[in-house]
């Protein structure tokens, strides 16, 4: 992992969220059964549990590399489970999960193919969602206005979605499908600011310093010149497949 998320884990809270319309989304795609056992790869500080927290007495396991954004989870979600391993070697039985997720994850993985392998390998049968960014979407971020580097640094980490569909299909998943939704609306304005400087996504910590800082002073001037006229949306695609159960 390139990315220090324990280190990152101090703050990712204050500027990265899933809204209640996200996770509404997530649990009626994912769809898993009253007291099913629901398994997020990549859970991070756990915000999808906690938005998810008392619903359909789901049962909740978080896996995650990183111990300093676990640590955040199980103060936010105690009931969860919570397991600090890699996702190319789950540590977990074959079989018992009725769905699982994988929400900005993806794109940290040296072999995702393996990894979505190995989740069709756990799950017993149900659904597989994947939240990441496809490279149309990347070419479109605003970002890019600003600083030059972000759509390439992006499109060589983000695997295409075709790639992560045929993935899906070759580790088994059938059902397959995949649709662009808003993760989030944006308005350029004084608050966004402060998560860019705050480095809110990790394709600001695998940029160049320099340009780092000069984009941040364009956008800086963006904001000031044009106070918050630029309302986005941050799109996202989210991916869907479906371990079928053996009759
Ligand atoms: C952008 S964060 C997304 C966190 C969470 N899914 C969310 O949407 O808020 C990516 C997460 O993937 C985790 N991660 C990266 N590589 C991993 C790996 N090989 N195994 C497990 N987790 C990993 C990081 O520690 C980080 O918490």
């Amino acid at each position: 992992m390139r990315v220090d998320y324990d280190t990152i884990s101090a703050t990712y809270d204050g500027f990265r969220g899933v809204s209640a319309e996200l996770a509404e989304t997530i649990l009626r795609e994912a769809a898993p059964p009253p007291g099913g056992r629901i398994l997020d790869i990549g859970c991070g500080t756990g915000n999808v549990e906690a938005a998810l927290t008392g619903t359909a007495n789901l049962r909740m396991v978080g896996v995650d590399l990183s111990f300093g954004m676990l640590a955040e989870a199980k103060s936010k979600v105690p009931g969860a489970r919570w397991i600090q391993a890699d996702s190319n070697a789950l540590p977990l039985k074959r079989e018992v999960f009725d769905c699982a997720i994988m929400l900005y994850m993806l794109h940290h993985l040296a072999a995702f193919r393996s990894v979505i392998e190995g989740v069709h390998e756990v799950l017993r049968e149900g659904r597989l969602l994947i939240l990441t960014a496809s490279h149309e979407q990347i070419d479109g971020n605003f970002s890019s206005r600003f600083f030059p580097s972000y759509a390439e640094i992006d499109k060589t980490r983000f695997p295409k979605i075709s790639e992560i569909l045929e993935a899906m299909r070759k580790a088994g998943f059938s059902d397959l499908a995949s649709r662009e939704i808003t993760v989030a609306k944006v308005t350029l304005d004084e608050s966004y600011l402060t998560k860019v400087e705050n480095k809110h996504v990790s394709t600001f910590h695998l940029m160049d310093d320099e340009e780092f800082a000069r984009g941040l002073e364009k956008m800086r001037r963006y904001v000031r010149e044009h106070k918050g006229d630029l309302p986005l949306d941050h799109r996202g695609t989210l991916i869907s497949g479906t371990k079928a159960g053996s009759y």
